[in-house]
């Protein structure tokens, strides 16, 4: 039986390594006695602040702790080995996006979490957006009718992207496509259906990267339902509108980021835009759902397999780029 309050260790304190302390703080029932940072300075900092144990490997800190549930915030490369660990050791694990660098530790990942009987949530953060959450509920609904297209572009400069992992495919996985519309993947997995078709095209703006990384891409999916997906993404390009945008045969809606401007939805009787909400933090909103999750007060709405699923459309897409 999970502990209470809900013991959490937390492996990788770096950028999104403090989003998500700062969202544990806001969960209920729930707090960090361990923090983990190859970095061992990084871990000391952290873990003092919280009042927690500090660990430059999460295979030491696992039989020391014993916690209820493990966070990685790693690089994805650096994923696989304390999520196997953190699951061998009994322990429930949410992991950020990309689940892994390729889709054979992925997959290694969830056959790993399928043999412990232990959870295992990809952090699909944006599932949890409240306008993002409140459009599914829409569609599940059936206010926008048939759904036929979808659009999201996540885009906008990455400073010092080429001093930092994230333009390593070693490390990463890939570029923007396998860092940013990986996010975009499970969007249009969640708001429209599953993946039938990826194909992809992917350009090198910055000059200073290494040649082979996409820095500025565009995807095109076919669901199996019939609906069609256009998914753009730059580190280098100026962002523009960020947008979600879902296109049915009874209704429209848009769901905004960084941009200005608000977000809101439309069907065929109403006679004026309607606002949806955009009050709520995606991140507190992950962390309490898999806390809920583990107290066995709501099924696990984002899946290792979703996080599979993600990274195999990228990798499909990629297979299929012209350079
Ligand atoms: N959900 C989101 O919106 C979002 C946003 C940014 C990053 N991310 C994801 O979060 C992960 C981390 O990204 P970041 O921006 O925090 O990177 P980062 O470089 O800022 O931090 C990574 C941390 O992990 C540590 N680390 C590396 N290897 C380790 C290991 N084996 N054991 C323990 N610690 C280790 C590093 O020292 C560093 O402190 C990536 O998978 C990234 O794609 C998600």
């Amino acid at each position: 039986m999970p502990t209470d309050p809900l013991r959490i260790a937390l492996v990788g304190a770096g950028g999104i390594g403090r989003a998500h302390r700062n969202a544990w703080s806001k969960v209920p029932g729930a707090q960090i006695v361990a923090v983990v940072d190859v970095d061992a300075d990084r871990a000391q900092t952290m873990a003092a602040d919280l009042g927690a144990q500090s660990f430059t490997d999460a295979a030491a800190m696992l039989p020391a702790v014993k916690p209820d549930a493990v966070d990685v915030c790693t690089p994805p490369a650096m994923h696989q080995a304390p999520v196997e660990a953190a699951l061998a050791a009994g322990a429930h694990v949410i992991c950020e996006k990309p689940l892994a660098d390729t889709p054979t530790h992925a997959f290694a990942i969830c056959e790993a979490a399928a043999a412990s009987g232990k959870l295992l949530m990809t952090a699909f953060c944006h599932r949890f957006h409240p306008p993002v959450a409140r459009l599914k509920e829409l569609i599940d609904a059936g206010a926008l009718g048939r759904i036929g297209m979808f659009r999201n572009r996540f885009a906008g400069p990455f400073k010092g992207i080429e001093d930092v992992w994230f333009s390593n495919p070693d490390i990463s996985g890939g570029g923007c496509l396998m860092d940013t519309s990986v996010h975009s993947v499970d969007l249009f997995r969640f708001l429209v259906g599953e993946v039938k078709r990826a194909q992809g095209a992917g350009v090198l703006l910055n000059e200073r990267l290494r040649p082979g990384v996409e820095d500025t891409a565009a995807m095109l999916l076919e669901s199996k339902s019939g609906a069609i997906g256009v998914i753009e993404a730059s580190w280098t390009l100026q962002g523009g509108v960020n947008v979600i945008e879902v296109y049915g045969t009874e209704g429209v809606a848009e769901v905004h980021y960084w941009d200005g401007f608000p977000s809101r939805y439309k069907t065929g009787t109403m006679d004026a835009w309607e606002p949806l909400p955009e009050e709520g933090d995606r991140f507190v909103g992950e962390l309490t759902h898999f806390a809920q999750a583990i107290r066995g007060d709501a099924p696990l709405l984002v899946t290792g397999h979703d996080g599979l699923r993600a990274v195999e459309v990228i990798y499909e897409a990629y297979a299929t780029f012209a350079w």
